[in-house]
């Protein structure tokens, strides 16, 4: 693994050491507007910085689904602090704007640039050290970052192998004051990686035993979560469950559920979770042919008993594993409810069959097979 991952409860007392051995002595710090920057554990993170003397710059400055405005400021900011390593703490959203906004210190542009294909990354950024907040988006350890384009209203990965973090932080404790919404859509976001990567044209023998193992994981501790945050051994399964979802997909891929869910969050303002927790039952149930000995696998690990079961119903039950799942933690059914019109499955269509992973999904699927996977969504469509 290119990450180095600590894993432990009380692990951020450690990060100014580990920035030591980064070689870091000025620190940009780049996290949320809002509830990061007021986590207590915040504190404790500039505390250990100070001690092994490491300068910080705070740049609080990134909002949800980062936009390409924000790491280009971010980024300018970054370059005239003159740091030397790049430390987010906060979810997926901080963590990705970090990324993209060191990527910009040893590459030319704007991030657009490298979005749109205009320009290619061609220089490693400032060495990245992540301190999750969330369980969900395994960005700790991937070589992607999403950016928002609020202008075309797209959302677009930027991906190379130089943007995966040197160091990933976790720490379950920093998860427990995480409010019970937050738990569910970033823990079934971390649920739609593993699955994705699971049943992914791309997956391979490795990625297949992390990926299992997540949903293991998940199926077990992500309603503990939302029931009780403090409930610790539920946050380190959860946080475990993202860590080994994020290796995964960033070694096979994923597929028609983010697909799908980039464009309801960057037309509608969805949250990323959400969307994918909308979507993954209704690609689940349209690709479950493509593999039912892989469907039924997440069966089992999600806790179902297919016991005597024919392969096809033990794979069917891997759908009705996860909505009840979404329904125990609060995930919407369809997209209606979250209020994308009817009117808007055209649009959302057209972007998600330009999805570059669209292939990785076990079922060959075109344009005609997506608008019947989001017109089911939308609750317009029944079969
Ligand atoms: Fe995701």
């Amino acid at each position: 693994m290119p990450t180095k991952v600590v894993f432990a409860p009380g692990a951020i007392s450690g990060i100014g050491q580990e920035c030591r051995n980064l070689g870091g002595t000025k620190a940009f710090l780049v996290t949320g507007r809002t509830f990061t920057k007021n986590s207590p554990y915040f504190t404790q993170i500039i505390k250990s910085l100070n001690e092994a003397g490491i300068e910080v710059h705070i740049h609080a400055e990134i909002e949800a689904d980062p936009s390409v405005e924000t790491i280009d400021q971010g980024a300018a900011d970054m370059k005239l602090a003159n740091a030397n390593v790049v430390i987010a703490f906060g979810g997926g959203s901080p963590t990705d704007a970090a990324k993209a906004m060191s990527v910009l210190q040893g590459n030319e542009g704007s991030v657009l640039d490298y979005m749109r294909g205009r320009r290619q990354i061609v220089k490693a950024g400032l060495p990245l050290i992540c301190v999750p907040t969330t369980a969900g988006s395994g960005s700790e350890v991937t070589a992607a970052a999403v950016v928002t384009d609020r202008v075309a209203k797209e959302k677009i990965s930027i991906s190379h192998p130089s943007i995966i973090p040197k160091i990933a932080i976790i720490d379950p404790v920093l998860h427990t004051s995480m409010p019970p919404k937050v738990t569910a859509s970033t823990g079934i976001d971390a649920l739609t990686h593993a699955i994705e990567a699971y049943i992914a044209v791309q997956a391979n023998p490795l990625t297949e035993a992390v990926c299992l193992q997540a949903i293991r994981l998940i199926g077990s501790n992500l309603r503990r979560a939302v029931a009780n945050g403090s409930d610790l051994e539920a946050r380190g399964g959860m946080a475990l469950a993202s860590l080994l979802a994020g290796i995964g997909f960033n070694n096979a891929g994923l597929g028609a559920v983010h697909g799908i869910a980039h464009p309801v969050g960057a037309q509608f303002g969805i949250a990323h979770g959400i969307a994918n927790g909308i979507m993954l039952p209704y690609v689940m149930e349209y690709c479950l042919m493509a593999d039912y000995a892989k469907f039924s696998d997440i069966a089992v690990a999600l806790g179902e008993d297919i016991h005597g079961m024919i392969v096809r119903n033990a794979a069917k039950q891997a759908v009705f594993a996860v909505k009840a799942l979404k329904q125990d933690i609060g995930i919407p059914d369809t997209l209606a409810e979250v209020g994308v019109p009817p009117s808007a499955v055209n649009t959302i269509v057209k972007d998600a069959v330009t999805y570059r992973r669209l292939p990785n999904s076990p079922r060959k699927l075109e344009e005609a097979d997506l608008r019947i996977i989001v017109e089911r969504a939308m609750g317009i469509r029944l079969i």
